[in-house]
């Protein structure tokens, strides 16, 4: 058995506890190693809640005045170093408490009044979250203002498109940019949904019942920058779906940057030689001297595990708790806390990939002519000009690609008379739409690729996700 070791733990909460919790019972349930994290919102939270009491006549002035100094010492002593954390106090909550008792002596038992942990933790961890949202929305945003300055440069520029990895048909680079800053619109758009839905105060809900203190949660919940309080006490201390989407959003994400950074792997291997990635964001291999590697990209797809990982594990953490708050649900911050580093990371090294890359336009547009992408326009043309259903239109040009490999040539390396002894209704004018970059220009419907429609497209993406504005470099 160990022996007890903090008799001092059980002064936290007072009177029912003779000795400290075993040595081994302080380190399964301290959380304070990485919930210290929270400490900025955890004092500002207590700050709102304080200012409350005050104004609600629940506390004195004088004693409020107190523990606002007090915390503000704290944010201080915390920020140059000198707080020391303890593992005896469990977590930030009791910590802070125990020190601003240190710091102001016994006002500093008052602030807890009408609160509890419960909906302290709560509140200081949606705090947190918003945090998070809104320091990765900043960071999608310089993503996608990176991803459409390339757009714009490449508008016209040439590469083979590809479904099932088979070259499908010609595309611009500005085109196939554009497609991943509509996905990072789209993770932003959810962040701001998470961040809307999330957006209610939790403080005020007590331990799991509300409070019989007259307490005023609208003005907690304004001063903290929540729409409203919470509406149902049990609810409050209960609720983690708000991390449980952020973690969602932060996985569809994941993936997101996970199919880029694999698109740059591919692009950047031998075979494809479609990019170049500088020393800034390669390494070498430490035997082959020839060898530059894509390791940022490959390490921005491999993270991706770590929070698709995160999100299965708070999901299995919340999914059998009875209501109200359980202690697993401790567990809930170092998943989000593990996400949020990993994605601005990942965030900031494919925006630094994005701007250092160096499309090889030459190369990608060889490749883009090295095959027959072109055999649909003839069908195309035969429905257009010659008003052939496209089935059959379909079936002419299929001959015509299967002449074009008997004869050991391109689809355009054919001449008009092979052409026209596969299907005599063709012209000049149809062996013109076999050029690739004629059809790619022809590309023009909406949300096509033709440079016309890729760079208006740009302008309007930079509209809808930059507002308009420069941004830095
Ligand atoms: N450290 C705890 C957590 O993160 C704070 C809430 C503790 N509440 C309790 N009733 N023991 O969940």
């Amino acid at each position: 058995m160990d022996k007890p070791n903090n008799p001092e733990a059980s002064t936290i909460w007072g009177g029912r506890f003779d000795a400290g919790p075993s040595e081994v019972m302080s380190r399964i349930n301290a959380s304070i190693d990485f919930d210290r994290r929270l400490y900025a919102q955890d004092i500002r939270a207590s700050k709102a809640h304080c200012e409350m009491l005050v104004r609600q006549k629940i506390i004195t002035a004088a004693d409020g005045a107190a523990i606002a100094a007090g915390l503000d010492t704290i944010v201080a002593e915390i920020e140059n170093g000198t707080f020391v954390f303890r593992t005896a106090l469990e977590d930030i909550h009791m910590n802070v408490e125990s020190r601003l008792k240190d710091v102001i002596g016994d006002p500093a038992g008052r602030l807890h009044t009408a609160r509890s942990r419960n909906d302290q933790v709560a509140t200081d961890f949606k705090l947190w979250v918003r945090d998070a949202l809104d320091a990765l929305d900043t960071g999608l945003h310089d993503l996608q203002a990176a991803l459409i300055d390339q757009a714009e440069r490449h508008s016209a520029s040439l590469m083979p498109g590809y479904t099932h990895l088979q070259t499908a048909q010609a595309v611009t680079i500005g085109h196939h940019l554009l497609a991943y800053v509509e996905m990072i619109g789209r993770d932003r758009s959810r962040a701001t949904d998470c961040r809307k839905r999330m957006n209610e105060s939790p403080l005020g809900s007590g331990a799991l019942a509300g409070t019989s203190f007259p307490i005023d949660r609208h003005f907690t919940a304004t001063a903290l920058g929540f729409d409203r309080p919470t509406a149902n006490s049990l609810d409050a201390v209960s609720d983690r779906d708000f991390a449980l989407e952020y973690l969602s959003l932060a996985a569809i994400l994941a993936v997101h940057l996970s199919r880029l950074a694999e698109e740059i792997v591919i692009w950047m291997s031998e075979p494809f030689g479609f990019v170049k990635l500088s020393d800034a964001f390669t390494s070498g291999s430490s035997m082959l001297p020839q060898k530059r590697n894509p390791d940022a990209a490959e390490l921005v797809r491999a993270k991706t595990g770590r929070v698709i990982g995160a999100l299965a594990g708070l999901l299995v953490v919340m999914k059998g708790l009875p209501l109200a708050y359980s202690k697993d649900m401790q567990e809930d911050k170092e998943p989000a806390f593990e996400t949020a580093d990993t994605l601005a990371l990942c965030v900031a090294a494919m925006t630094g990939m994005m701007r250092d890359i160096v499309f090889q336009t030459d190369r990608l547009t060889e490749a883009a002519r090295a095959s027959d992408t072109t055999a649909v326009d003839i069908a195309d043309w035969l429905v257009r000009e010659r008003g052939i259903p496209f089935r059959e239109a379909h079936h002419v040009s299929g001959r015509l690609v299967k002449l074009a490999e008997t004869k050991g040539c391109r689809l355009v390396q054919l001449s008009l008379a092979d052409l026209q002894s596969v299907e005599p209704a063709l012209t000049e004018a149809a062996k013109a739409v076999l050029d690739v970059e004629t059809a790619v220009q022809a590309r023009t419907s909406f949300g096509g690729t033709a440079p016309t429609r890729v760079k208006e497209a740009c302008a309007d993406a930079r509209k809808r996700f930059l507002g308009g504005k420069d941004v830095k470099q």
